[in-house]
């Protein structure tokens, strides 16, 4: 995970945004302790470190504003700025929260697809031609349908509203199962095999509707490109151990990954 999975999400949203690379650890470490407040068992140690994280980050991104804006450059900061400066869209207060977001929502979500893409590969039997340019896409979305690294989000009722016979009353919860919903037996055969050559449908890895993932499209080609390097590079990556899942709340996803090749 240390050796791959983590470093391109991280790497390609600091690029995006045109924050400096070499900032690239701190970057990962505010983000993961602003997200472990979603984690299960949140601590007062973890609420502490996610704001300390917030304020340092916050800090870091007004500065770079601030420099953005003397010296504008061919980024999103800069393409944030200018919309910025050419209506009332974005306040610098909102400026910085939408480049965290951006990191945030897009950080570990990838790492996680990445790392579970790789185990779900070779626990399969390597990859095959799965990778090969005309089977590469297909791949990708079957490899999100089967071992998502986001299982559940919630909606909350605003009005009572009746869906399929059941009433919500305003303010009840509802936890949306999108892994659960991407293996449903209804519209998916055999839902627990792994099948790279399943005929094409949508699955709910990125959610649906208004909230639809914003980074759909560059997570598929963080996947899409990541992937087919690692094996073409490191033809015979095999596991070691079994795969360990972490043990948190909000991602699906691995702590470790021991390979050998
Ligand atoms: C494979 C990787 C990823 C997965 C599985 C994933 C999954 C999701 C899901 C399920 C949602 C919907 C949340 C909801 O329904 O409330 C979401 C929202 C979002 N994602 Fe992703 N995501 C990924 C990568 C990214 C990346 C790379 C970015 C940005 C660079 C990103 C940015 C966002 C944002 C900003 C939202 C909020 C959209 C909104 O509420 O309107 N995601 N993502």
């Amino acid at each position: 995970m240390r050796a791959y999975s983590q470093v391109i999400p991280v790497l390609t949203i600091a690029r995006l945004l045109g924050l400096p690379e070499d900032r690239k650890d701190d970057l990962a470490r505010w983000s993961q302790a602003m997200v472990a407040m979603y984690h299960a068992g949140r601590s007062r140690a973890i609420e502490v470190a996610a704001a300390e994280a917030s304020t340092a980050f916050s800090g870091f991104l007004r500065a770079y504003v601030d420099e953005r804006r003397a010296h504008p450059a061919d980024d999103l900061i800069t393409g944030l700025i200018e919309v910025e400066e050419a209506g009332d869209r974005l306040s610098t207060d909102e400026l910085i929260a939408t480049c965290i977001l951006l990191l945030n929502a897009g950080n570990l979500a990838a790492v996680h697809a990445i790392g579970n893409g790789v185990k779900t590969l070779l626990t399969h039997g390597g990859p095959r031609d799965w990778l090969s340019p005309q089977k590469r896409d297909g791949t990708i979305e079957e490899l999100l349908r089967f071992d998502p690294p986001l299982h559940m989000f919630t909606r909350r009722a605003y009005e009572r509203i009746e869906v399929m016979g059941h009433v919500f009353e305003p303010g009840d919860e509802v936890g949306v199962l999108l892994a659960a919903a991407s293996r449903d037996p209804g519209p998916w055969e055999d839902p627990d095999l792994f099948n790279p050559a399943r005929p094409h449908k949508p699955h709910l890895a990125f959610s649906l509707g208004l909230h639809f993932c914003v980074g759909a499209p560059l997570a598929r080609m963080e996947m899409q490109i990541a992937l087919p390097i690692l094996f073409d590079r490191v033809p015979g990556l095999r596991l070691v151990e079994p795969a360990h899942y972490a043990d948190t709340y909000h991602f699906h996803g691995l702590d470790a990954l021991m390979v050998t090749r």
